[in-house]
């Protein structure tokens, strides 16, 4: 992969709208705001590929990216923005279950949370439906540019108990400011993606 081809493909709110490939796709779940789009832009080396969001809740879509013919983002609509009506917040949740329950092209999931607060029951909830489904996956506590030195231990740990993660999990610590941890996720892409 050399990241010379990487390119938006389209956005979809059901099935019928998927990208018809048989490119594996690798979807990037978390909260609404917690860096999902902006961990897209850091891999593939780009500032405005993956739309940012300056309110939180904007990506309200599945937007599918090709990656150099190898894979596909899949960047997944955030969930837990309270400022939503409860219809449109069914909505994102009906979305997400759909894809990831039953597209078959999905190799593998990237939970991200924020890794300078405790995992919502949100966040709980999405990392046991992976569980359930035996999704090959990478947890990625983003944000680390804001943590200090002596929060990285005990903010790592706070993650673990929420999630109730066993320790031999894959977890990275990411930053999309700085780029701490990208190797980490594509050790992890390349694994499930060869
Ligand atoms: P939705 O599409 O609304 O679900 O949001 P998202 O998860 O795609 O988040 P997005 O990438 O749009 O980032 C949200 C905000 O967090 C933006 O202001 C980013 O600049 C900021 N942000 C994302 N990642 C990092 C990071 O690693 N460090 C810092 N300091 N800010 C970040
Ligand atoms: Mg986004």
């Amino acid at each position: 992969m050399n990241l010379n081809n990487v390119e938006y493909l389209c956005s979809a709110t059901s099935p019928s709208d998927y990208p018809r490939h048989s490119l594996p796709e690798i979807a990037l779940a978390g909260r609404s705001n917690v860096g999902k789009s902006s961990l897209i832009n850091q891999l593939v080396n780009r500032n405005k590929f993956a739309h940012i969001s300056s309110k939180p809740g904007k990506t309200q879509t599945l937007n599918f990216y090709n990656i150099d013919d190898v894979f596909s983002f899949v960047d997944l609509p955030g969930y837990g923005f309270a400022r939503v009506p409860d219809e449109v917040k069914d909505n994102w949740a009906a979305m997400i279950e759909e894809y990831l329950f039953h597209r078959s092209n999905l190799a593998g999931v990237i939970l991200i949370v924020d890794s300078r607060h405790k995992p919502t029951d949100d966040d709980l909830m999405m990392y046991e439906w992976l569980l359930e489904m035996q999704l090959s996956h990478l947890v990625v506590g983003t944000k680390v540019d804001k943590l200090s030195n002596s929060q990285l231990k005990p903010n790592r740990e706070q993650i673990f108990n929420k999630l109730r993660i066993e320790s031999q999990t894959p977890f990275t610590y990411f930053s999309a400011k700085k780029g701490t941890g990208k190797n980490e996720v594509w050790n992890f892409i390349k694994e499930i993606t060869s």
